[in-house]
């Protein structure tokens, strides 16, 4: 796998999608994990844990460090020092979320929008399964699709312009039409990147898995998660806005 945007590009990410556009997301997540979370179990061995997988820059993570004790993990490490200098509290390490294991358990784990790159039901199931051994008795976990299957169409073209201190950089991103049968959407990303007046283009190209809710909430049942499906707000483009949870008996 080589997605630019997370390793050569990498340095784009806090420009294009900056840690304040996901308080309101993060507030959410709260407000469902202290709705099903037992936090006086938790509290009584201190502040709850929190694990999540594919942190990316830590952008989302960053309005739950004062609230857990937090441990990441990412495949990249560019997306990791991203996050790490954002969050020096957490403690990060590099893995693939369809295998790491850390040896220890979570009150909570969450896989935000990383979990768009399980593009097979196989991968899906791993990562639940990943997800389900770092969680505690009791403990929830959060699943954050930027798409599924029922309430997609493709095409779509979003695109929005963030200013930096010293340049503006300017995201288009095409998603495909899905082909029948796959569980896939393509990407083709662009970025115009504008240093005062010098201007260089960018291009990456991703792949995305869709699946049907049933998929979701039967993978989370086989990993005996107890599961449901909350629908939540969207961002700009219509991206998010859905949240699977599984609690662990
Ligand atoms: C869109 S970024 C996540 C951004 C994050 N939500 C934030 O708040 O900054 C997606 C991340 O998923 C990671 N990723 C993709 N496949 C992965 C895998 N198999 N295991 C772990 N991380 C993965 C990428 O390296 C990337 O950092």
């Amino acid at each position: 796998m080589n997605l630019r945007l997370y390793s050569d590009l990498a340095h784009l990410w806090p420009i294009i999608s900056p840690p304040e556009e996901y308080m309101v997301e993060a507030q959410e997540w709260l407000d469902v994990i202290r709705g099903r979370l037992d936090l006086t179990a938790a509290t009584g061995r201190g502040l709850p844990t929190l694990l999540e997988l594919g942190c990316g820059g830590g952008h989302l993570l960053s309005h739950l460090t004062e609230h857990f004790i937090t441990e990441a993990v990412d495949i990249s490490p560019q997306m990791l020092e991203i996050s790490q200098r954002l969050n020096p509290q957490t403690l990060h390490h590099q893995g693939d979320m369809r295998d790491v294991r850390l040896g220890r358990t979570f009150d909570v784990v969450a896989i935000h929008d990383a979990i768009n790159y399980m593009t097979t039901e196989g991968d899906l199931g791993a990562a639940i399964a990943t997800a389900e051994a770092h969680l505690n008795p009791g403990g929830v976990l959060l699943l954050a699709p930027d798409c599924i299957e029922e309430t997609f169409t493709g095409p779509r073209v979003v695109e929005w312009t963030r200013e930096a201190e010293d340049r503006s950089v300017t995201f288009i991103e095409y998603m495909g039409k899905p082909r029948a049968g796959s569980t896939t959407v393509e990407s083709v990303f662009i970025f115009v990147i504008d240093d005062d007046g010098d201007i260089r283009v960018e291009t990456d190209r991703h792949t995305g898995g869709l699946f049907p809710t049933n998929t979701w909430l039967g993978l989370l049942d086989a990993a005996g998660l107890a599961a449901e499906y909350i629908q939540t707000n969207a961002y700009e483009g219509g991206f998010g806005g859905n949240l699977f949870v599984g609690r662990k008996g």
